[in-house]
């Protein structure tokens, strides 16, 4: 039964991941900041999991956690760095702190778990690492230049990371999604509301056309792909895009 760590598990595309990682018989420990969605995604998953609420933004949260799973069920043999939010803003209305905040949660906070992974995973010569980056890490979208820059620098992360393990029989890759139907979309459109004046039903339906299949993409597609990185030994360094064939 492998160990894996799924941090960003109390809601939206976290949350799919760990009851798919829990269904396919995985022990699943689920880390965000908020005890009580942890505990709803506790009640969605099949088998053992275990709830660690932490900031992954603090220094020592990727120590604290991984060493947590350790003493109860030994080494992370599948990290999935899903923890991460989102920031929009006109470029020249982009503070030093907005931006901090960005690189902090979305790119420092996965390094730091990655970094605390490979180790044991090295050891055991088999490991699987996913982090969730977006169609922002391969394209340039107007207001958001501190999220899309984390999320470039996630896949060079990945990419670097994949090189230098490729022979451990450890895998890293990133998933790369559109507009997703999560809480985070909802904030998305939340904002589209308040700026432009126009309804959530029409905001909604602005984010959907973004992909090409026409509809937001659902949480259970995300964690579908993650699946599919930690089954394959032979696809790693990759940017695997859920995306509704927004890019080609
Ligand atoms: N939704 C989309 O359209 C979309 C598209 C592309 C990529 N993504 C990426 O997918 C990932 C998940 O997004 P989502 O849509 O599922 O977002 P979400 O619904 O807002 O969920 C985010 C999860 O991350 C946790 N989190 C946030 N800050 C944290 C912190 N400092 N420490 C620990 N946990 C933290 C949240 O829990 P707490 O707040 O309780 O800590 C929550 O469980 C993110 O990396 C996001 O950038 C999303």
């Amino acid at each position: 039964m492998r160990v894996a760590l799924v941090t960003g598990a109390g809601r939206g595309i976290g949350r799919a991941i760990a009851r798919r990682l829990s269904a396919e018989g995985c022990r699943v420990a689920l880390v965000a900041r908020n005890r009580e969605q942890l505990d709803e995604t506790a009640a969605e998953c099949a088998g053992q999991v275990h709830v660690i609420p932490a900031d992954v933004t603090d220094a020592d949260a990727a120590e604290r956690v991984h060493g947590e799973v350790e003493q109860r069920w030994g080494p992370v043999e599948i990290l999935v760095a899903n923890a991460g939010a989102g920031h929009s803003a006109r470029l020249e209305r982009t503070t030093d702190a907005d931006w901090q905040r960005m690189l902090d949660l979305n790119l420092t906070a996965p390094f730091r778990f990655v970094r605390r992974s490979v180790p044991s995973m090295r050891a055991a010569g088999w490991g699987r690492i996913v982090v969730m980056a977006s169609t922002a890490a391969r394209l340039g979208e107007p207001y958001i230049a501190a999220y899309t820059a984390s999320k470039h620098g996630v896949l060079g992360l990945v990419r670097a990371a994949a090189a230098e393990l490729a022979r451990t029989g450890v895998t890293v890759n990133a998933v790369c999604p559109g507009y997703v139907d999560t809480p985070m979309t909802e904030q998305t459109i939340a904002t589209i509301v308040a700026t432009t004046g126009r309804s959530a039903a029409e905001a909604r339906e602005t984010l959907a056309r973004k992909q090409p299949i026409g509809r937001l993409i659902q949480p259970d597609e995300v964690a579908e792909a993650v699946w599919f990185c930690v089954r394959s030994g032979a696809v790693t360094g990759q940017a695997i895009q859920v995306d509704g064939g927004a890019e080609q």
